[in-house]
């Protein structure tokens, strides 16, 4: 397979969708990689390390996106990309199509096969594309969120930890899966005083098991959110419902009710946010103010970090392109349920129900549209 890996073009986008390591597994297994110059150097990254595992360097994502079978990025391709795919293309990457119509309604009318990173599942129910990321940016959220407390960005001056005789900030964590229960490590060890709201009894009692009584759970309705958000001196949003859009747990009226000042880091702004008040920000202007109450809801924050990010990204993509180079298409999906569920789109179909509630629109299964001819282009 001929495998093409563009630069990404996302705001301040530093990662890249494969190492040189990465490349070196493929060329060893017999495919071609194309990389694009300076892919990789927001990463360390030169194109003397692509040279040296195998990879032939071009000039332009163009054409990688002519000749490549397969793309491997890291974001969602942006409207320049998507004009650019073919139809029978795979394209590998973080998709989050479902708070995105725009994006879904062109790759339907690209006819590309799309496979979205987050909704790959694994056997033990995980989402094992999107646990490394979840895990930089549940990190990064205490770290930026202190940062967002200080008085320059218009935050009410509170340090996260406190001093002796001085109270350690409140910090309050809405959904304790993978990113929030890293927010909860990193916030703790900083000193703050951390509670986590998840609505799933096991993962409040794993929460438990793993922190002992230093980090408070509590379960999740309406009337406890409304309740604890007033207390928050950083409010970090890390919930997910799986390929939909995040629930709006905090309404516009319970940010009024936040201390002047507070901050709220919503992690799942990519499927969203789980806040009424929250919109998309990019690294370069990451933070808004809203009735006093500064916002951080940046798409791509493992990207600050891009370095720690692309080397954890690979670690757990690797296996599923190598699956997909190896045995093509078709048999890697038949022979992988996990890998199946990444399909989001394929051939002009919406595979990913989710993704096809989100918008109202029709999909079929992932089975039916691997075995049924492409839908005519329309548009
Ligand atoms: N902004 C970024 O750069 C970035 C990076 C990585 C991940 N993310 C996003 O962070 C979000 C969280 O990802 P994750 O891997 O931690 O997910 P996860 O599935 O591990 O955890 C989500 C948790 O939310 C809980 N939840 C769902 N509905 C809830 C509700 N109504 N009330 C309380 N809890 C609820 C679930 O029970 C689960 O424990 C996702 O949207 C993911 O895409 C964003």
């Amino acid at each position: 397979m001929l495998i093409g890996v563009p630069k990404e073009i996302k705001d301040n986008e530093f990662r890249v969708g494969l190492t040189p390591s990465s490349v070196a597994e493929l060329v060893q297994s017999g495919h071609k990689v194309l990389v694009q110059t300076t892919a990789g150097i927001g990463s360390g990254l030169g194109d003397d390390e692509y040279v040296a595992a195998g990879a032939a360097i071009v000039n332009s994502p163009g054409e990688i996106f002519e000749r490549a079978d397969m793309i491997v990025k890291v974001k969602e391709p942006l409207a320049s990309e998507r004009s650019m795919l073919r139809p029978g293309q795979i394209i590998f990457t973080y998709l989050h199509l479902a708070p995105d119509l725009e994006q879904t309604k062109e790759l339907i009318a690209s006819q590309a096969t799309c496979i979205a990173y987050e909704t790959v599942t694994s056997p033990s129910g995980g989402l094992p594309l999107l646990t490394p990321m979840s895990e930089v940016a549940g990190r990064l959220a205490p770290q930026v969120g202190a940062h967002c407390l200080e008085k320059e960005p218009g935050g009410r001056g509170v340090l996260l930890g406190g001093v002796p005789g001085v109270p350690a900030a409140e910090v309050i964590v809405l959904g304790g899966g993978v990113s929030g229960t890293h927010a909860a490590t990193i916030a703790l060890g900083m000193g703050a005083n951390v509670t986590v709201v998840d609505r799933n009894p096991e993962a409040l009692r794993r929460l438990e098991f793993h922190f002992g009584t230093g980090v408070r759970t509590i379960y999740s309705t309406r009337s406890a959110i409304a309740e604890i958000v007033k207390r928050a001196d950083l409010l970090i949003g890390a919930v997910l419902v799986p390929g939909a859009a995040a629930p709006k747990l905090v309404t516009r009226e319970m940010v009024r009710t936040m201390k002047p000042g507070a901050v709220i880091v919503d992690i799942a702004i990519d499927q969203g946010g789980c806040c009424e008040t929250s919109r998309p920000t990019t690294h370069s202007d990451p933070t808004y103010v809203v009735d006093g109450i500064v916002h951080y809801c940046v798409t791509n924050m493992p990207g600050a970090v891009a370095r720690t990010s692309t080397f954890a990204l690979n670690n757990a993509t690797l296996p599923f392109v190598l699956a997909l180079a190896d045995k093509g298409l078709k048999a890697a999906m038949s022979a992988d349920v996990h890998l199946r569920n990444g399909l989001n789109v394929h051939a002009g179909r919406i595979t990913c129900k989710p993704v096809a509630e989100a918008h109202g629109l029709e999909w079929i299964t992932a089975e039916a549209a691997l075995n049924t001819p492409a839908m005519a282009k329309v548009g």
